[in-house]
């Protein structure tokens, strides 16, 4: 069968995956890291099937844990490619948790990916540009937006606090520095 003709389209992709004992943390929940996997998978499913092209993650936006996962519930992702650039693209995915018994569901998550098309010699390519269709398509887009530029600024901003500030002597203690190579210490 082509893909055309498979009911979602083709910047859209849904997975569900049942939370199995072999998830689960000391605590008896399900690993974040569990989650984060399964997230930078539903990110490069949806971007390299929307571009047809092998995907490389570039970023991935805060990613807030607001309600613990349980072990025995389905884990619906819902990925859309919300905006697209010349070889990047915004993948959003929204998380949710079912609870099969008792038939609730609860939104735990909701973060964006962003994702470049790259060639076979893993040089950015381009892909096709998104045409927002629906209303939610278009806000989606204007949010998606906002974003990148808030990504710009943030990245400027964390790249100013790496610098040693002005007025800084050995007297008042070390400054992180640039990032140059492998360290023990945390950034920040
Ligand atoms: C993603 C990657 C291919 C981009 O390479 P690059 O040399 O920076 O390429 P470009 O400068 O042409 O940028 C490509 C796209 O990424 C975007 N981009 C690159 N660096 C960025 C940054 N720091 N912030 C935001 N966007 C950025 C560019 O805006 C561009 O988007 P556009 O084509 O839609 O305009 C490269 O950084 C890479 O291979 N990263 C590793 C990816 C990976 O291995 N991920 C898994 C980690 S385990």
């Amino acid at each position: 069968m082509h893909p055309a003709a498979m009911p979602l389209p083709a910047h859209q992709l849904t997975m569900t995956v049942l939370m199995t004992p072999d998830t689960a943390n000391f605590a008896g929940h399900v690993h974040g890291g569990t989650i984060l996997k399964l997230l930078d998978q539903v990110a490069y499913a949806c971007a390299s099937r929307y571009a047809s092209r092998y995907c490389v993650t570039l970023s991935v936006d805060q990613v807030m844990f607001r309600q613990p996962v349980h072990v025995g519930e389905l884990v619906h992702f819902m990925a859309s490619v919300n905006h697209t650039g010349n070889s990047s693209m915004e993948v959003g995915i929204k998380v949710v948790a079912e609870q099969i018994r008792e038939q609730s569901v609860r939104h735990v998550n909701s973060c964006f990916f962003t994702m470049v098309a790259v060639d076979d010699e893993r040089k950015p390519t381009a892909v096709p540009p998104l045409q927002p269709q629906t209303p939610d398509e278009h806000r989606r887009w204007a949010a998606a937006l906002v974003r990148k530029q808030m990504r710009r600024e943030l990245e400027q901003r964390f790249a100013a606090l790496l610098q040693p500030s002005e007025g800084t002597s050995a007297s008042n203690g070390p400054s992180p520095g640039p990032i140059s190579g492998p360290s023990s210490s945390p950034v920040g």
